[in-house]
Order: structure tokens, then C-alpha cells, then sequence
């Protein structure tokens, strides 16, 4: 026999003599889960139908907290609120540390605000937190920077007199422009060519990130990684958009005053400068291109996405939109612009928003976590720097706490007087110390481009209510809502 071949039959038998007898080591004392493969993991366990699937089906036979091999590497899940809050809230920095997401951490390579850690993370949290408010509440306030973009929306989608449009990239436009006034210091038109190139690039990397091929990835990365694939995709995007960050940051460092700090690339400058004869500074120019990105990426898709999901939902159940328009008639009128300072005095609209983002479910595995060091959890010791996945959509689906959990049902936050009524298992923004930086804006976001547009327009489809189908496109890592057509007609 060839030497050749002889050598192939040698490395064929210890594989599989490897993948029969040995199971990857696990330090401390892990949750149980299925025995795992080597290299595969618990790929025998995983649904057709991607990760959510597989880990819901897990969580039946294991309880809500297991383990489970994502190819070589161990990942607690938490599932349902308890265990979530036990982790994230009571235990909040040993669970505050974040985990890569493998398909975007080529180009993240752990700058920035969301998959940085440790005192980098804690600089770059602060220092967005503070800018973001004093951005945002100046000399105008976020609230009338979004006030403004709805007009301009308003006045766009006016222009479609009643046509079908697809309102995928206006709501994209709309969220994108409230994080460039206070990042860039300026908004872009809707027909600004270059914008619309960014958002679609930010659109389709979602798309990629949260599809089948993007969720296989994620189990094996080490070795995928060598191979062509949607993941050398999702970095090419990353890395354009990385260069028109790079570019606005030239260009603001030539115009710079001081004294005068117009956004939160400025801001970000005067730092740098002024942190510049320290060697361990985070304020790196890194930091300053994946920090942006982090925001702009964060803060465009999940708002915009969950718009688009409300209006569908809008279309689906004629009998909510209806209720919201009477009590928008009722509280706002016809005459002025819907205020924050509204929400308060419109207890179903907010339950409707509420009953949206629960339902559209938008980051349904949460983001990766890590522990900062061994962590004793209830009765086991995860090892330092093993990742943990808070399993979002466990607790915003679960029927302990909301009566129809499939079900679009704004009732889930009314109480029997028609007041909002809170719920503890609603958290589509995690919790603890990486809980979303935006919450904020995106809740402010979320009412007034919600009460505006409905406001000013009745929303029609010429696809039937009961033919909707609201499946996701994707869902993985994140969901991508599906596209209909609308009509916007004027009230
Ligand atoms: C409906 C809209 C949004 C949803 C559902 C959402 C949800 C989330 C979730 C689930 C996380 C992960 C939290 C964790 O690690 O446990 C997160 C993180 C984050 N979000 Fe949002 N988000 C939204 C809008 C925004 C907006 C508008 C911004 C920016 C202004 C933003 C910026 C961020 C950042 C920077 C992080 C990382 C925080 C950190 O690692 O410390 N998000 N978001």
C-alpha cells in the first residue's frame, strides 16, 4: 500500500477512535447538558431549524440551566427570568464580561463598546453614556430630534400618495439618522446615495449574521473560518463601513474647535488629546472607528426592524390600529406633533409597543456573554471566561408570565382598568451591566415614530389580514421581520 494512503487510513482511524471515546474537558463544574463530541460538540443535538430551536428542546430534557458545546466551546444557557436575573442582576459583574460573536469578531477584534472587556469596556461604556446624553440632551433634545425625523418621514412618505412601497430602508433612514445627529453631528437625506449604500450594507450583514449559514458558524469558526463563505461577506461590509467611519473622523479633526464639541466624534477627539501622553489609554483611534460602528450597527437595525414588525403587526390585527388611532385622536389630536410626555396618557398604544417588542422578539439568544472569573451558580462553578447565553426569548415567550405567549396580544400589559401594566419577564433590552446602552432612544424612538406615522396615515396591504404570515426571515442571532408592501394613506 502506498505510503500515502497508509497515512490517510492512520489519521481516518484516530479521528474517528477520537471522536467514539474522547469528549472535550471541561474545567470547574459545568450545568449538565448532552455529552458532547470532540471538535463537533453537540452538533447531534442541534434542530434543523437553528440554535433557538435546539437550545428550547435542550432546556425540556435539562432544566433552565445547561450546557451545551458550541464545537469545541462550552456555553451555559440560562433560560426563563429567574435564572436570567440570578446571573445578570444578582451576580451582574461576574456575569458582565461579553463573548465573541465569531462572524463579526474579525473585524471587531474586541474594540469598541460592545465586545470589548474590562477596563476597556467600562471606559468606553461611560464615555458613550455621557456623550449620548450630552448629545442628545443640548440644545436640542433627542426628543425633538426624533420629532423632526418623523416630520421628515411624514413628508416623504406623503410624496408615495397611497402607492405600495416596501418601508424596509425609510425606517432604516429614520432610526440610522437619530444615531448619526448625535455620533456624526449631522442626519443624511433619504435619497443620499452614499447612506443608503450603508444601511443596505448594515441591513444585509443582520440578514447574514442571523441566517442558518450564520448560526453554523457560530459552532464551527475555527475551522470555517479558512473557507469562502457569508462570513467573509459580513466582514467585507463591516470593513466598508469601517473606512466612511474612518473618513468622517478625518474630516472632523480638520474641522475641530475645542471649545465647541458639536457630537460625540468630537468629544471622543478632545479626549484623545487630552489622554495623549498616557500609554494605557483607551482612547485609541481604534477604539474611536469600532465604538462608532458599534453604535451606528446597534442602533439602526434592532429599532428599524422592530418598526417594521409593529406596522405589519398594525396590518395583521385592524381592530389595534384602530384603537390606537382613536386614543392618538383622543390624546394628541390632529394639530401637533405626538411628545413624549404623551406616553403616560396613552396606556394602550404603550401596551401595544410593549406587546411589539415582545412579540417581534428581536435578539432572541441575547449577545454572548462571559464570567469575569470562576462563578459559582446555583451549585456549579463555571470556569472564568466561559461564555453564557441569557436565552432572551425564554423568558419573553414564556406563559408563566404572559397568558398567550404566541399570540399578539396587547392585554399582556393591560391591567383590568386599562392602565399599563409592568412585567417583570419583559426584557428585550437583557439586563444587568451590559444591558443595552440605547434603551432609552430606542424606547423614545419606538413611540414617536410609531404615534406620528399613525398619526398622519391609515396603513392598508393588499394581502389579507388572516394571509399574513409574520415569520421571520431569519432568526438566529438576531430576527429579520418578513417584507410586505404597505400602503400609507393620509388620514
Ligand atoms: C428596539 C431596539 C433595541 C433592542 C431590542 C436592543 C437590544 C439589545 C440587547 C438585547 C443587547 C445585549 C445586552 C446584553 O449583552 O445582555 C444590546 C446591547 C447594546 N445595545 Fe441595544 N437594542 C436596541 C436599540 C439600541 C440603540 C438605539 C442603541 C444605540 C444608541 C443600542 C446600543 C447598544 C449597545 C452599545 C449595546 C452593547 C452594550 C454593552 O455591551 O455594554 N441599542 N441591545
Amino acid at each position: 500500500m502506498e505510503l500515502s494512503v497508509l497515512l490517510f487510513v492512520a489519521v481516518l482511524t484516530g479521528f474517528i477512535l477520537l471522536l467514539v471515546k474522547g469528549r472535550p474537558k471541561a474545567r470547574g463544574h459545568l450545568p449538565p447538558g448532552p455529552h458532547p463530541l470532540p471538535f463537533l460538540g453537540n452538533i447531534l443535538q442541534m434542530d434543523r431549524r437553528g440554535l433557538l430551536r435546539s437550545f428550547l428542546k435542550l432546556r425540556e430534557k435539562y432544566g433552565d440551566v445547561f450546557t451545551v458545546y458550541l464545537g469545541r466551546r462550552p456555553a451555559v444557557m440560562l433560560c426563563g427570568i429567574e435564572a436570567i436575573k440570578e446571573a445578570l442582576v444578582d451576580q451582574a459583574e461576574d456575569f458582565s464580561g461579553r463573548g465573541k460573536v465569531a462572524m463579526v469578531e474579525p473585524v471587531f477584534q474586541q474594540y469598541g463598546v460592545i465586545f470589548s472587556n474590562g477596563n476597556r469596556w467600562k471606559t468606553l461604556r461611560r464615555f458613550s453614556l455621557a456623550t449620548m446624553r450630552d448629545f442628545g440632551m443640548g440644545k436640542r433634545s433627542v426628543e425633538e430630534r426624533i420629532q423632526e425625523e418623523a416630520q421628515c418621514l411624514v413628508e416623504e412618505l406623503r410624496k408615495s400618495k397611497g402607492a405600495l412601497l416596501d418601508p424596509t430602508f425609510l425606517l432604516q433612514c429614520i432610526t440610522a439618522n437619530i444615531i448619526c445627529s448625535i455620533v456624526f453631528g449631522k442626519r443624511f437625506h433619504y435619497q443620499d446615495e452614499e447612506f443608503l449604500k450603508l444601511l443596505d450594507l448594515f441591513y444585509q450583514s443582520f440578514a447574514l449574521v442571523s441566517s442558518l449559514s450564520g448560526q453554523l458558524f457560530e459552532l464551527f469558526s475555527d475551522f470555517l473560518k479558512f473557507f469562502p463563505g457569508t462570513h467573509r461577506q459580513v466582514c467585507k461590509n463591516l470593513r466598508e463601513i469601517s473606512a466612511f467611519i474612518a473618513r468622517s473622523v478625518e474630516e472632523h479633526r480638520e474641522t475641530l474647535d475645542p471649545s465647541a464639541p458639536r457630537d460625540l466624534i468630537d468629544a471622543y477627539l478632545l479626549r484623545m488629546e487630552k489622554e495623549k501622553s498616557n500609554p494605557h489609554s483607551e482612547f485609541s483611534e481604534n477604539n474611536l472607528i469600532f465604538n462608532t460602528l458599534s453604535l451606528f450597527f446597534a442602533g439602526t437595525e434592532t429599532t428599524s426592524t422592530t418598526l417594521r414588525y409593529g406596522f405589519l403587526l398594525m396590518l395583521k390585527h385592524p381592530h389595534v390600529t384602530e384603537r390606537v388611532h382613536r386614543e392618538i385622536e383622543q390624546v394628541v389630536g390632529a394639530h401637533r406633533p405626538p411628545a413624549l410626555d404623551d406616553r403616560v396618557k396613552m396606556p394602550y398604544t404603550d401596551a401595544v409597543i410593549h406587546e411589539i417588542q415582545r412579540f417581534a422578539d428581536l435578539i432572541p439568544l441575547g449577545l454572548p456573554h462571559i464570567v469575569t472569573k470562576d462563578t459559582h451558580f446555583r451549585g456549579y462553578i463555571i470556569p472564568k471566561d466561559t461564555e453564557v447565553f441569557p436565552i432572551l426569548n425564554s423568558a419573553l415567550r414564556d406563559p408563566r408570565y404572559f397568558e398567550t405567549p404566541e399570540a399578539f396580544n396587547p392585554d399582556h400589559f393591560l391591567d383590568a382598568n386599562g392602565a399599563l401594566k409592568k412585567n417583570e419577564a419583559f426584557i428585550p433590552f437583557s439586563l444587568g451591566k451590559r444591558i443595552c446602552l440605547g434603551e432609552g432612544i430606542a424606547r423614545n424612538e419606538l413611540f414617536l415614530f410609531f404615534t406620528t406615522i399613525l398619526q398622519n396615515f391609515s396603513l392598508a396591504s393588499p394581502v389579507a389580514p388572516e394571509d399574513m404570515d409574520l415569520t421571520p426571515q431569519e432568526s438566529g442571532l438576531g430576527k429579520v421581520a418578513p417584507t410586505y408592501q404597505i400602503r400609507f394613506l393620509p388620514r
